[in-house]
This record gives structure tokens, C-alpha cells and sequence, in this order.
């Protein structure tokens, strides 16, 4: 996909992943416009990146559709439209499944998996109708293996993969692309903020940009999924090639991510 002149929709633009992505894709000379909850630091992204910041919380039920529509209308100008969608915006939980909060699940499963079905269905239509688009999901390793002590995020990041899956049988006829990012630890406030900071040494947390620059390669080169960092296939290979392996594997050593 030609990212110069293109016009992209990155939630979760105001920290780590997101605020990284806005970046690179800026200097690839996207248009790229922000969505994130903190008005000042998604204000003081947008003026780094020459962008167009727009406040919105996901977790809200008229959330993605106000933020669908705000994007359209700042997108609007020939070409016109939104060529691309990076649904990126997500929270975390660590802890036993029986101290959740009904209000945290509702929260994790609306912002990270509610919130990208809802934009990507209000987006893809204009796509669509000028055949020319990528969605990116960015996804997490516990959504594909599952992790110890975050059941229910690994859940909303594993609908993430099969809904995008899925998608990409029938937006194929449309020249409309998917693909799904799949982040080990990566080194941003998500940690700290999920109120359990990252105490391991190994896997080294890997510095956000590095996800930012396989979000810009898979748009730029039409790929289906990426790793980051890349080795995170050989777990994700062995937990859907031998599983019964890969969990004692993780038992013995622990979980990849
Ligand atoms: N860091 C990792 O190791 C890791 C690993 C795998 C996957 N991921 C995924 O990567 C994505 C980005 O995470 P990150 O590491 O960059 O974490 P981060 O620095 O905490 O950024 C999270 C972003 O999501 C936004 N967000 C959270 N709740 C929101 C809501 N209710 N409405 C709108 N926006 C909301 C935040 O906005 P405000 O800051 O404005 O509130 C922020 O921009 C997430 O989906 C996460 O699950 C991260």
C-alpha cells in the first residue's frame, strides 16, 4: 500500500504503540489522525506529527461511532476517506479471574475488542466503496497462547485475531487488506497502568517503535500478521503445533508474554 498521501485512523494514539505509529507513519507521509483519551498528550503528539488529534473514550457506548464520525469529517478533501485503520487502542489486567470486577471485564472486552469491531464496521464501507484499505488489530501473544493470569485480556485479544481472520475472507474481493499484529512485552506505560508492573528480566521488553515499524512494513508490504519481536512465532507455532508441549514448557518456564 502507498502510505504517502494516505490518510490513517490510529487509536490509542496519545501513548506507547500508538503514539509511536503516529510517528513513523507521519514520516512515511501519511495524513494520520489520533484518537486517545488524555487531550494534552494526544494535542502535543498531533502537533509533533502534524496530525489531527480527536479525543474519544472507547469504552463509552456512542464512543466509536462519534469517533468514526469525527475522523470522516477531518479525513474529508479529495481523496477523501480513511485508507487506513489501526486499531491499537487497549488496557490490561493481571489477576486471578475470580477478583475481576464485572466493570473491569466489560471495560477490557468494550475497548479492546468491542471498539475495533465497531470502528472497522463503520469504516470499511468507505473503503470498500474506493477499493483501497488496510485494518490493523493490534493483537498480543496472550491472545494467541493464552497467559497465566490474564484470561480475561487474552480473550478480548484472541477475538481480536479471529475477527480479523475472518474479515480477510470477505474484504479480499474488495482489495481491502488485514493484518494483525502480535506484540510480545513491549516497553510502554501498559504495565504500569494495568496496576501490575512487567517484573520479569527475560523477555526483554523491546522499545514501542519497534511495533510501530512492523505496523508501517505490513501496511507498506500488504502482510497478514507480524511478530514483535519476530522469534514470538516459534511459541506461537509450537503452542498450535503441540500444545500439550507448550504448556508444560510454559508451566516449567513461564508464559512468553
Ligand atoms: N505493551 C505491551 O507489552 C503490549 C503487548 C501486547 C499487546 N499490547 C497492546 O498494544 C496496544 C497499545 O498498548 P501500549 O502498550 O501502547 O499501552 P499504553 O501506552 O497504555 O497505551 C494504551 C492506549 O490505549 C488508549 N486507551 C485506553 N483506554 C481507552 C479508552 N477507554 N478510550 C480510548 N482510548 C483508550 C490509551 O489512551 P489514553 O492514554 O489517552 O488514556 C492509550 O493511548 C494495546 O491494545 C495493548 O493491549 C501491548
Amino acid at each position: 500500500m502507498r502510505l504517502r498521501d494516505s490518510v490513517a485512523l490510529i487509536t490509542g494514539a496519545s501513548s506507547g504503540i500508538g503514539a509511536a505509529t503516529a510517528a513513523a507513519l507521519a514520516a512515511a507521509g501519511t495524513r494520520v489522525l489520533l484518537a486517545g483519551r488524555d487531550p494534552a498528550r494526544l494535542a502535543d503528539i498531533a502537533r509533533r506529527s502534524g496530525g489531527v488529534a480527536l479525543p474519544a473514550d472507547l469504552a463509552t457506548a456512542e464512543g466509536p461511532a462519534r469517533l468514526a464520525e469525527a475522523a470522516v469529517r477531518a479525513a474529508a478533501g479529495p481523496p477523501g476517506g480513511i485508507d487506513i485503520l489501526v486499531n491499537n487502542a487497549g488496557l490490561g489486567w493481571s489477576g486471578p479471574v475470580s477478583e475481576i470486577t464485572a466493570e473491569k471485564v466489560s471495560e477490557l472486552v468494550t475497548v479492546n475488542l468491542t471498539a475495533a469491531m465497531e470502528l472497522t464496521r463503520l469504516l470499511v464501507p468507505g473503503m470498500i466503496q474506493r477499493g483501497r484499505g488496510r485494518l490493523v488489530f493490534v493483537s498480543s501473544i496472550a491472545g494467541v497462547t493464552g497467559v497465566r493470569g490474564e484470561a480475561v485480556y487474552a480473550a478480548t485479544k484472541a477475538g481480536l485475531v479471529t475477527f480479523a481472520e475472518s474479515l480477510a475472507y470477505e474484504l479480499a474481493e474488495h482489495a481491502v487488506g488485514v493484518s494483525v499484529i502480535i506484540p510480545g512485552v513491549i516497553d510502554t506505560p501498559f504495565f504500569d497502568r494495568r496496576g501490575k508492573p512487567y517484573s520479569r528480566t527475560r523477555p526483554a521488553p523491546v522499545p514501542p517503535e519497534r511495533a510501530a515499524q512492523a505496523i508501517v512494513a505490513a501496511l507498506a508490504h500488504d502482510r497478514d500478521v507480524a511478530y514483535v519481536p519476530r522469534w514470538l512465532r516459534v511459541p506461537a507455532w509450537l503452542h498450535g503445533a503441540a500444545p500439550a508441549t507448550f504448556r508444560a514448557l510454559a508451566a516449567r518456564f513461564g508464559d512468553p508474554g
